[in-house]
């Protein structure tokens, strides 16, 4: 999908386990301003219901699971992370929601600018009038 695509980590392994290391604009698109995670999330949670302007994110699975729908354009796509080896990339007009966690997940985002509410369009009405007007 257009704006939104699993991208597969380095992992450098070694008898005493493994390391991933992630540099901006070498591993991921953007240079990262931001990090978060989420983390002590009920299995039955469902979260996002959003889409950013301008951010790029890249989401990335440390423990346990959960799924992420996308949707951009007419397009939707489930991806299930279950593995640090992989990020997912969500770019800017990507409505997304996570659902299906398990196995007390630990979800860690790295982004490319500071948290800006203004950045969000949490009305799924707004969002689908923003991305006609400008995708067409
Ligand atoms: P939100 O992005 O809506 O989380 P999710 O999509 O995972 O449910 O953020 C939840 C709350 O946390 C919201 O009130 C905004 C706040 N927040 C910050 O203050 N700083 C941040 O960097 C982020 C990501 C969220």
């Amino acid at each position: 999908m257009l704006n939104c695509s699993l991208i597969r980590l380095k992992v450098i392994c070694s008898e005493q386990g493994s390391l991933t290391p992630i540099e901006g604009t070498r591993d991921i698109p953007f240079e990262i301003k931001r990090v978060y995670y989420i983390y002590g999330v009920p299995d039955d949670a469902v979260r996002g219901f959003h889409a950013h302007r301008r951010l790029h994110q890249v989401l990335i699975c440390l423990h346990g699971s959960f799924k992420v729908e996308c949707e951009f354009g007419d397009e939707r796509e489930v991806y299930e992370l279950n593995s640090p080896e992989y990020g997912l990339y969500v770019g800017p007009y990507v409505w997304r929601v996570m659902f299906d966690f398990k196995d007390d997940p630990i979800v860690l985002v790295l982004a490319s600018d500071y948290y800006d509410e203004s950045d969000y369009i949490r009305d799924y009405n707004l969002f689908r009038e923003e991305v006609k007007k400008l995708f067409g």
